[in-house]
């Protein structure tokens, strides 16, 4: 399989809040600006955030969490220009995506986040409110029936200010004991919530304790009036390395939203990486993932990654899957023979299908593990395709005692090498 053709043939289905018209459609919930900014040293301006904000619909995000707004007048700002704007902003296929502003549960906090994205054709506040002992005890300092209480009221407080897609998270979830999480759930469930959240706030989940979540989601809703109107989502953080294996966990339990951020920026470690995600449905999710599909064209995803590396000043590690430096590069001999022969044998995805125009022939990068057949295919690019046979052996042998001292070696080099009339013994 090959993701050159990537982008859904497929209409969305139409946004609404409690309810995809496609058992098999995962939204993509985008919180580069809120989760992602929480990268230490990762602020961004609000010109940055609204540019980001148009990428990410030209991406195919169904959901942009633009921001905390009570955390800062500057952010409220940037949450409510982005709903007036973006949330306004019908594309090509007659899609808008939903704005979401997070909200701790207090009644300031909701007031501010929904009059930050109301304005938008679809606004939407992500309430959350911890849940696992350990919070309960020491960071809320609150009991479990104080906590259901607070939950409840804080979605019925959104109801009762016309807001009808709230996304309630019971904060370290996966941490939680499983019967009082149900408990919660279900009493969001009955005072309105629209999609409920299963945060691993510290990346500590493994993916098969993640699959746990069908068993979940079938409890709510053969028990649960309402639970059948609501939307199941993932939020992985990347504590253990596991987050996209954790969201894709739980799509196969029946999450239908997964929240992740562009290059995986985040708290600590981050969080799950939209574009691993994204590649592994799209390239998977036919055949091995039950026909899981997302509304994403891979098309962007070179270009906004680059702009949140710019503009977040995170940088991309050269190894990062997809969107790494060296996600397309080959550089042992073995590999670029492959390479050489077909492109299928190294490559299970095509720069081209992320956006990336490939620097030059097949992604080659020579250095010491590079064989013969690499360097005369790039001799030939730089014109020097008809060099007789001795002359590329001899090359080839200057080319290794070179390698050996310079880790990459550039077009220049090659020049130089073959430019040079001294031939070494
Ligand atoms: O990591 C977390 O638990 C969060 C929630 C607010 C969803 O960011």
């Amino acid at each position: 399989a090959s993701a050159g053709s990537a982008r859904p043939q497929r209409k969305r289905p139409e946004y609404i809040p409690n309810r995809i018209d496609d058992p098999n459609y995962v939204r993509v919930f985008d919180t580069t600006l809120r989760d992602g900014e929480q990268s230490p040293g990762a602020t961004l301006t609000s010109k940055e955030k609204m540019e980001i904000a148009k990428q990410l619909q030209k991406l195919g995000v169904d959901v942009i969490e633009a921001g905390f707004p009570i955390a800062s007048p500057d952010d409220f700002e940037a949450v409510r220009s982005i709903a007036m704007e973006v949330g306004n902003n019908v594309d090509a296929d007659g899609y808008v995506p939903a704005i979401c502003g997070l909200s701790r549960s207090r009644e300031a906090d909701l007031e501010r986040a929904w009059d930050a994205v109301r304005h938008a054709r679809h606004p939407r506040v992500h309430v959350f409110l911890a849940t696992s002992p350990i919070h309960m005890e020491h960071k809320l300092r609150m009991t479990p029936d104080q906590v259901i209480r607070q939950a409840v009221e804080s979605v019925k407080h959104l109801r009762s200010l016309g807001c009808k897609d709230i996304e309630f998270s019971p904060e370290d979830a996966t941490r939680s004991h499983p019967t009082f999480l149900y408990e919660v759930l279900a009493e969001v469930i009955k005072a309105g919530a629209t999609t409920l959240n299963i945060p691993d706030t510290t990346g500590w989940s493994l993916p098969h304790e993640f699959q746990v979540l069908r068993g979940l989601i079938t409890d709510l809703r053969a028990n649960v009036h309402g639970a059948n109107d609501v939307i199941f989502s993932t939020h992985c953080q990347n504590d253990l390395g596991l987050s996209t294996a954790n969201s894709l966990a739980g799509a196969m339990g029946g999450a239908r939203q997964v929240e992740c951020t562009i290059n995986g920026i985040g708290e600590r470690a981050g969080n799950a990486s939209l574009e691993e995600i994204v590649m592994a449905i799209a390239l998977r999710g036919e055949r091995q993932l039950g026909g899981l599909w997302t509304g994403i064209n891979p098309v962007h995803i070179a270009v906004t990654s680059k702009m949140v590396c710019d503009y977040s000043g995170m940088p991309v590690q050269p190894h990062k899957a997809i969107v790494g430096a060296n996600a397309f590069a080959h550089e042992s001999g073995i590999h670029q023979d492959g390479m050489l022969k077909s492109r299928d044998t190294y490559e299970i995805m095509t720069p081209e299908s992320i956006g990336l125009a490939r620097a030059s022939g097949v992604g080659l990068v020579l250095g010491k593990h590079s064989g013969r057949h690499a360097l005369s295919t790039r001799l030939a690019e730089l014109g020097y395709g008809d060099l007789p046979a001795e002359r590329v052996a001899e090359l080839f042998r200057r080319f290794k005692d070179l390698a050996d001292k310079k880790k990459d070696i550039a077009d220049e080099d090659l020049l130089a090498l073959v430019q040079d009339g001294v031939h070494q013994p």
